[in-house]
């Protein structure tokens, strides 16, 4: 029987100090029997020499369009641009600098690397690296929701020292890290068909109903039970609907975060009050996304009063508070439904679980421990064509990937 071919990356290495630890991380993929072609730019090589990544890919270094020309994978047509991408699985950036992803996101094609880009038929990695400010400049930002819309993948930054010696967001991520993303990324299933390139205010005249955040069951006039769920995700995923066009209503438990600027917001604090907003507006909804952690029980007979202290042990009642999503999603006519998990073990199992139990088409699944409060994240998407990994990014890019597959699905079942 034929072996499968090995898969094959095109790894693109510009201009920033991260750029050693794409050494590192050339040699973590090749051990897994990754072929990598290293792609460097003018500014890469005055940081890492391209003998030490052809030492650790076993293959020249491409920096120049002359040196693609002759490559044996660029198919004899003396195109390297067009050959070299045409050869790759993926073409992953590591690390991406702030002005390369401008480059990117602009469709610039002025050194060999960029022109690769612009020229692959393959999925577009991009691990960004740069300074805190450059991170958080709203050109990079504008760059990066670009390149989301766009269909790339955004891996990282994540927060941490950096070498210009400020604090923050903007370090690329760790070698291992990134290995693990692109080997998952590369080994889950493609979807059935390509996302679909999404138009701007894709969701034009759509309805969706978000809920986020915590929810807190009181026990008396001041404690209550709740969970550490920041709100971030859920905000985030109303925002990537309102950069698309929809019109949002946001269901909200208590949060820090300030609301996103267009959606309709009702506050509410117990899974009660949640489920009473919820029912209030489901009438006008098409897409219903609970991202909100509900408690799952509350207290059977809250007290007015602030309850004392007494010598013995204190015992409380809880009772089941309802599923919100369950209750959505079992309506006769129900909109189509979203549901997020946070497990802390036995993540795929448990996710498909849940899927099958809220019978819901579409579930985003993330490990508790990571994600709780966090800035950035990974998701495992579960749907009827199996699993699909949205690897780890910040929850804005996370919230509008999800969303590009939320609008393919829901299109899928309801042709415009
Ligand atoms: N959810 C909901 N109402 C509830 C509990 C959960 O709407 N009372 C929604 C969440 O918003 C999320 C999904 O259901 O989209 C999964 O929530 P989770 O609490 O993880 O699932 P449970 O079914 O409660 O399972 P368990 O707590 O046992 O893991």
């Amino acid at each position: 029987m034929e072996q499968p071919r090995s898969k094959r990356i095109l790894l693109g290495i510009t201009g920033g100090i991260a750029a050693y630890k794409t050494a590192e991380l050339a040699r973590l993929l090749a051990k897994q029997g990754i072929e990598v072609q290293a792609a460097m730019t003018g500014a890469a090589v005055q940081f890492i020499a391209p003998l030490t990544m052809q030492a650790l890919t076993g293959r020249p270094v491409l920096v120049n369009q002359r040196d693609a020309v002759d490559q044996p994978d660029t198919g004899g047509n003396g195109m390297a641009h067009i050959g070299a991408s045409r050869a790759a699985d993926a073409i992953v950036i590591a690390p991406a600098t702030a002005n390369f992803i401008a480059k990117l996101a602009h469709g610039l094609a002025d050194d060999l690397l960029s022109a690769l880009c612009l020229a692959r038929d393959c999925p577009l990695l991009v691990a960004p690296a740069m300074n805190r400010q450059m991170w958080e400049n709203p050109a990079t930002q504008r760059n990066i929701a670009q390149l989301n819309a766009d269909g790339a993948i955004v891996l990282g930054p994540c927060s941490g020292a950096q070498a210009c010696g400020e604090e923050g967001m903007g370090r690329m991520l760790e070698a291992e890290e990134l290995a693990r993303n692109i080997v998952k990324f590369l080994a889950s299933s493609p979807p059935a068909t390509p996302l679909p390139h999404p138009r701007e205010r894709e969701l034009e005249g759509v309805r969706i109903l978000v809920t986020a955040g915590p929810t807190y069951e009181a026990i008396d006039a001041v404690r209550g039970i709740t969970n550490r769920s920041s709100g971030k995700m859920g905000y985030a995923v109303a925002q990537a609907a309102l950069e698309l066009g929809a019109e949002v209503t946001l269901v909200s438990g208590q949060t820090a975060l300030s609301k996103p600027q267009g959606a309709r917001v009702a506050d509410v604090t117990s899974a009660a009050e949640m489920f009473g907003a919820v029912k209030q507006y489901l009438a006008d909804t098409d897409i219903f996304i609970g991202v909100a952690a509900v408690a799952d029980y509350r207290v059977a007979q809250p007290s007015e009063q602030k309850i004392k202290k007494g010598g013995g042990n204190l015992t409380l009642e809880l009772l089941p508070n309802p599923d919100i999503l369950a209750y959505v999603a079992g309506l006769p006519q129900p909109p189509f439904c979203v549901g997020f998990a946070a497990e802390s073990e036995n993540l795929r199992e448990q996710a498909a679980a849940k899927r099958k139990a809220k019978k819901i088409p579409l579930l985003a699944a993330n490990l508790a421990q990571q994600a709780i409060g966090a800035d950035e994240g990974e998701l495992i998407l579960f749907d009827d064509t199996g699993e699909h990994l949205l690897p780890r990014a910040d929850k804005h890019a996370l919230a509008r990937a999800l969303l590009r597959h939320i609008v393919k699905l829901y299109r899928q079942g309801k042709p415009r």
